[in-house]
């Protein structure tokens, strides 16, 4: 799977109870994305990339064994030092750095909600290697990645048209395969079916990175989905 989350699953993961009705964020989206993937998961051993002090391990942890994969070095405004969640391992390693603290084959299941769009692009594909090494053959990998979208592909800065395609090459070079086909082409544009985040996180948003106001204010703030499984 290669595609945006979009409105029409979020509001059915919303009835289905996967939503925290209470936030207004596209992070909120991105983990109800997860969780409803994730919910029937029992006896697995799931690992969250980057997942700093994490929602999703939270909820998993009673039924696996979860391991939170993550410097806690404050990397993409995320924590500077660990988070101790009850029930979950720590694993203070980045992906890409092919760190033994991670042995090969030994995760059920990865994923990773708003961290792989901080992984500079020279990193992207070790990043993706390296999660392949430590999944189990069987297992499954998930990724909610943060895009920015516009109302042409035209308008697109070449750095940030140039991170679809390298995402799709990464995860295709890892020697994973996708769990049904990418939707994402070459050229992508936002449209209204794609759920985004509301104006008023990406205001808060702007505060913290003033730097991005005028992308935040040009563009829609939305989330990649990708599945991929190793055979
Ligand atoms: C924007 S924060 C997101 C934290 C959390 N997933 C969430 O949604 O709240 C990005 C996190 O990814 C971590 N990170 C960045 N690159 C990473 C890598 N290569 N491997 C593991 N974690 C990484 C950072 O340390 C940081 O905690």
């Amino acid at each position: 799977m290669y595609d945006f989350i979009r409105k029409f699953d979020f509001f059915d993961w919303w009835d289905a109870g996967y939503a925290d009705k209470a936030a207004r964020n596209l992070k909120s989206i991105q983990d109800a994305w997860v969780l409803s993937e994730l919910h029937s998961c029992e006896g697995l051993r799931i690992g969250e990339v980057g997942g700093g002090d994490s929602r999703l391990l939270r909820q998993l942890a009673d039924k696996n064994a979860c391991v939170n994969i993550d410097k806690f070095e404050g990397a993409g405004l995320g924590p500077q030092k660990v988070v101790e969640i009850p029930g979950v391992d720590v694993a203070r390693a980045y992906m890409g750095d092919f760190d033994e603290v991670l042995a090969d084959e030994s995760f059920d299941v990865l994923f990773s909600v708003s961290v792989i769009e901080h992984v500079i692009d020279d990193r992207v594909s070790a990043c993706f290697a390296d999660m392949a090494r430590i999944l189990k053959p069987g297992g499954r990998m998930l990724h909610a990645i943060d895009v920015y979208l516009y109302d042409e592909w035209s308008l697109m800065p070449a750095e940030l048209a140039g991170r679809i395609g390298l995402y799709r090459e990464c995860a295709m070079g890892s020697g994973l395969r996708w769990e049904c086909d990418p939707v994402i082409g070459d050229e992508v544009s936002f449209r209204c079916d794609i759920a985004s985040n509301s104006d008023q996180q990406i205001a808060y948003s702007c505060k913290l990175v003033p730097e991005l106001r005028e992308q935040k204010a040009a563009a829609q703030n939305c989330s990649i989905k990708m599945i991929l499984v190793k055979d």
